[in-house]
């Protein structure tokens, strides 16, 4: 199996590319390298994760270009350096343009922290515990010009406790997504999903509804 190469994009603590980070190297049914980390935010916490861990850590200030196109054209110029065989969102907190989007058809994918389709967007845990939800979730996603609507691989669902408070309800869910982006990556780099023309198909088999990580 080809080793893969994959390009992380963050915006923040990069607790999810820590995930990643650890899981390349400990897990040797993972054959991928994390060959660049790239950040729109220079005080992004991630990047000294990157740095400790001796990958090449990029910044790309969004608020130096001068409108989304200058800056997606410049960032996948960027990325495009490193050659990678995937893109990985790990809290990048931007909308992305469709030509961006279309260039890394079927290779780039997305944390969302909800149960998607429900709660696109910012603000989930907020809003999940606002409408009295006794379930709570992530989600990781094919990246499609649609924000956080791109073709669903694999969700992890926790319960929302009545003690539960927005930064709570989050922290209890990022040590989950800590399980599933990771197990998401993994089948990816060894090729058992693929987005084929009429969606995701893992092990060559179509997928009518997303993967279920199981508790643990
Ligand atoms: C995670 O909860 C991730 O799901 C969310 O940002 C957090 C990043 O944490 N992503 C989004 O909201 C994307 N729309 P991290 O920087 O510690 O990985």
């Amino acid at each position: 199996m080809k080793t893969k190469r994959i390009v992380v994009l963050i915006s923040g603590s990069g607790s999810n590319l820590q995930a990643l980070i650890d899981q390349v190297h400990q897990d040797p049914q993972v054959p991928a390298d994390i060959v660049a980390v790239i950040s729109n935010r220079p005080d992004a916490y991630g990047l000294e994760r990157a740095k400790t861990a001796a990958i090449p850590a990029q910044v790309l200030d969004h608020k130096t270009f001068p409108s989304r196109e200058a800056f997606d054209s410049a960032l996948q110029a960027l990325i495009d350096t490193y050659a990678p065989d995937y893109v990985i969102l790990a809290g990048f907190m931007r909308i992305l343009t469709a030509d961006f989007v279309s260039h890394y058809h079927g290779r780039m994918i997305n944390i969302h922290p909800s149960l998607l389709p429900d709660y696109k967007g910012t603000h989930t845990h907020e809003r999940v515990l606002a409408d009295g939800k006794a379930e709570h979730g992530a989600s990781v996603h094919f990246v499609t010009a649609e924000l956080d609507g791109g073709p669903v691989i694999m969700q992890v669902k926790i319960p929302v406790l009545p003690s539960d408070t927005p930064e709570l309800l989050a922290a209890r869910l990022l040590t989950q997504e800590h399980r599933v982006y990771p197990e998401v990556v993994k089948q990816l780099v060894n090729d058992r999903i693929v987005l084929g023309a009429q969606g995701i198909e893992v092990e060559g088999r179509l997928l009518t509804q997303p993967l279920l990580l199981a508790n643990g």
